[in-house]
């Protein structure tokens, strides 16, 4: 099929990638002139395991094309993927902009029939609204007969495995009214759940676009009952990753999802739970569990900072440094988006530690809202030169076995605060250390 991409992020490129790689021809269109120069030359501007290879070999093999001229990429295709950003706005609800006024440009391109795709997360009701906009500027053009469809087409890939998730989906989500563009969306589909029998479900608009907001909201909801659960242990002398080990081999409760650490963050969960919260608020409906699941997480944030301030209370915070391992919200991404190691870095700024940072793929990122007020390190012990604690605030695997005897000799003092449980608090402490995880007593 010919398809049309609007927006070259994480999503974007993914999509526009893995739909290629199935055979589609594809046109992925950015506003950002710089991003697309980039993806030109054959550059890609995020780091994704396996999106480079992909773009390479779709281009090279002319599936995959880039480019800023929304005209070109609109009127080549028959499908058109919106795929902007939609960030949180000053009430916490979606700011749509960006998903508006690609509705504008769709509606001032097409010339003949389109199927418009939301795959951006949107509030239930974008959909209409999108179709609204995109009627206006063809009645405006005097073409109100043109027709076209639209489709709620969330995305649930995770970065970090967003293309083994792309490719092998546990389910495809098609909201539609439209028996016809329900066929066309399985046919794109089916190559994706051919092996896995992966069910492609087709119900309405609406409950399509809320299907996505209640999957992040569930999944937010998870990893704050256990970071909730992760503070009473430690209040009670109880271990959290025992109770979770217990917890999650009930079937109906599962493991996923139910690891302690510093809250969640990330480009989705916060602001997607504070949008839902902001739809229902509209409607004069409180969400309580998901407004207790956002505030949870905030506070878990602040325990893991104060943890750190609390152990070194009687001495000069301004001569403290800590160093901090992972500024990435989650590892294998470069995505800094409400990371909960920024937080933590801030209040213990606020506080006037000095922070030595490393993350593997996250620093450039990082340094755009940290700036110079931390110091990043080329790698992992380099952090740890003359610190008085180390922070591990992501799991990237190459935290996870580190050399215990090296850090021992790098750091001043011998302090380990582990906000991931990932490092064995046996065998820590046996090589001298003072080790702080969360909710293991
Ligand atoms: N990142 C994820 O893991 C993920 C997962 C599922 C769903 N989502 C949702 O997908 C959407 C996109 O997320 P993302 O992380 O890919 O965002 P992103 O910020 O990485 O990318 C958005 C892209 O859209 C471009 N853009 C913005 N306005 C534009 C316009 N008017 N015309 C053309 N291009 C424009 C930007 O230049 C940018 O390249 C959001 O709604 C997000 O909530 C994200």
């Amino acid at each position: 099929m010919r398809i049309c991409i609007i927006g070259t992020g994480y999503v974007g490129l993914v999509t526009g990638a893995c739909l290629a790689e199935m055979g589609n021809d594809v046109i992925c269109v950015d506003q950002d002139t710089d991003k697309i120069a980039l993806l030109k030359a054959g550059q890609i501007p995020i780091y994704e395991p396996g999106l480079k290879d992909l773009i390479e070999r779709n281009s090279e093999q002319k599936r995959l094309f880039f480019t800023t001229d929304f005209k070109e990429g609109i009127s080549k295709s028959l499908l058109c993927f919106i795929c902007v950003g939609t960030p949180e706005d000053s009430d916490g609800s979606a700011d749509l902009s960006s998903v508006l006024a690609v509705a504008s440009q769709i509606g001032d391109c097409i010339n003949e029939y389109k199927i418009i795709v939301d795959k951006s997360t949107v509030p239930v009701g974008t959909a209409e609204d999108v179709r609204s906009i995109i009627a206006q500027r063809l009645d405006a053009r005097g073409l109100e007969s043109l027709e076209f469809d639209i489709v709620s087409n969330p995305e649930f890939l995770k970065e970090g495995n967003a293309i083994q998730d792309y490719m092998r989906p546990e389910r495809v989500i098609i909201g539609t009214d439209n028996v016809r563009t329900a066929e066309i969306f399985k046919e794109l589909y089916s190559p994706f759940i051919r092996t896995s029998n992966n069910p492609i479900l087709v119900m309405n608009i609406r409950s399509a676009e809320l299907t996505k907001y209640a999957s992040n909201a569930f999944l937010a909801t998870k990893v704050s009952f256990i970071n909730e659960l992760a503070i009473l242990c430690d209040k009670l002398g109880a271990d959290i990753e025992h109770v979770r080990e217990g917890m999650g081999t009930d079937s109906r409760i599962g493991p996923r999802f139910l690891l302690a650490g510093p809250g969640f963050g990330g480009s989705c969960f916060p602001k997607d739970i504070r949008a839902l919260i902001a739809t229902s608020n509209k409607l004069g409906h409180n969400l309580e569990i998901c407004e207790a699941t956002s505030r949870v997480n905030q506070r878990q944030k602040r325990y893991v900072a104060k943890k750190i301030l609390d152990y070194y209370k009687d001495e000069n915070l301004r001569e403290v440094v800590i160093a901090v391992w992972g500024l990435t919200f989650k590892p294998k991404t470069d995505d800094v988006r409400e990371s909960p190691a920024l937080d933590i870095i801030e209040i213990l700024i606020e506080h006037g530690v000095k922070i030595r940072a490393f993350d593997p793929q996250g620093i450039n990122n990082a340094k755009r809202i940290l700036g110079d007020r931390v110091i990043y390190a080329e790698d992992s012990y380099a952090a740890l030169e003359g610190a008085n604690g180390l922070a591990i605030i992501t799991e990237w695997n190459l935290f996870k076995s580190p050399d215990l005897n090296r850090i021992y000799s790098l750091m001043k003092t011998p302090v380990i605060f582990d906000s991931r449980n990932i490092l064995n608090p046996e065998e820590v402490r046996a090589h001298g250390f003072t080790y702080f995880s969360i909710g293991r007593g």
